[in-house]
């Protein structure tokens, strides 16, 4: 489905519902977020919780979390123990969109939305956890490719990416 008009903009408590069916639409059973850590997401930290509304609707999302860390595997920030609005790095955790809606550049756009929110509030680093056939994706948008990381999440193997914000 073409979007004619998409909204990036941040995430609202009333787009709980629309966000987890993206979630389930993106991730399997085993690494998707329950409702209860979405709602925690939203409810924390909606200025780093990116949503792409089409005619009133979510289609996609990307959200996240700040930290001092430069070690993103740990489980626990995904539910934001340890999430510190301060922290010098930030963590996007889930980047996903409809199916009909894939393949418009709407996922590059809530990235987009992401860094630059990071840069404003002067961040160092963006971090994320992809698998393998995503590693070139997020190259194109600046990432770089920080190898295997120690994370099994959902049992499965996962590439860390790393965007430096600072020279
Ligand atoms: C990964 C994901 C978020 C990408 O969403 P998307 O909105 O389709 O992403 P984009 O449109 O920005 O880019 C996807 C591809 O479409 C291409 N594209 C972008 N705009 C396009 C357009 N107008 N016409 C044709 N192709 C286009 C991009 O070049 C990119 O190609 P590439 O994969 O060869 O680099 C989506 O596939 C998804 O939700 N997957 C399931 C969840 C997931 O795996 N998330 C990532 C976790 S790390």
């Amino acid at each position: 489905m073409q979007a004619s008009e998409v909204l990036i903009r941040n995430v609202r408590p009333q787009d709980l519902d629309d966000c987890c069916a993206v979630e389930s639409y993106g991730f399997s059973p085993e690494e998707m977020a329950s409702r209860e850590t979405i709602q925690l997401r939203i409810e924390t930290f909606p200025q780093g919780f990116f949503v792409a509304e089409v005619d009133g609707r979510v289609i996609g999302m990307a959200n996240g979390a700040c930290t001092n860390k430069d070690d993103i595997s740990d489980e626990e920030l995904k539910q934001l123990i340890g999430h510190d609005p301060d922290g010098k790095n930030m963590v996007i955790f889930a980047l996903a969109v409809l199916p009909e809606f894939q393949k418009q550049g709407i996922a590059k756009r809530l990235i987009q939305q992401f860094v630059e929110g990071a840069k404003r509030n002067k961040k160092e680093k963006v971090f994320l956890m992809c698998k393998p056939h995503l590693i070139a994706y997020y190259e194109g948008m600046g990432f770089l490719h920080m190898g295997l990381s120690r994370s099994t999440h959902g049992g499965a193997q996962w590439h860390e990416m790393c965007l430096p914000l600072k020279d």
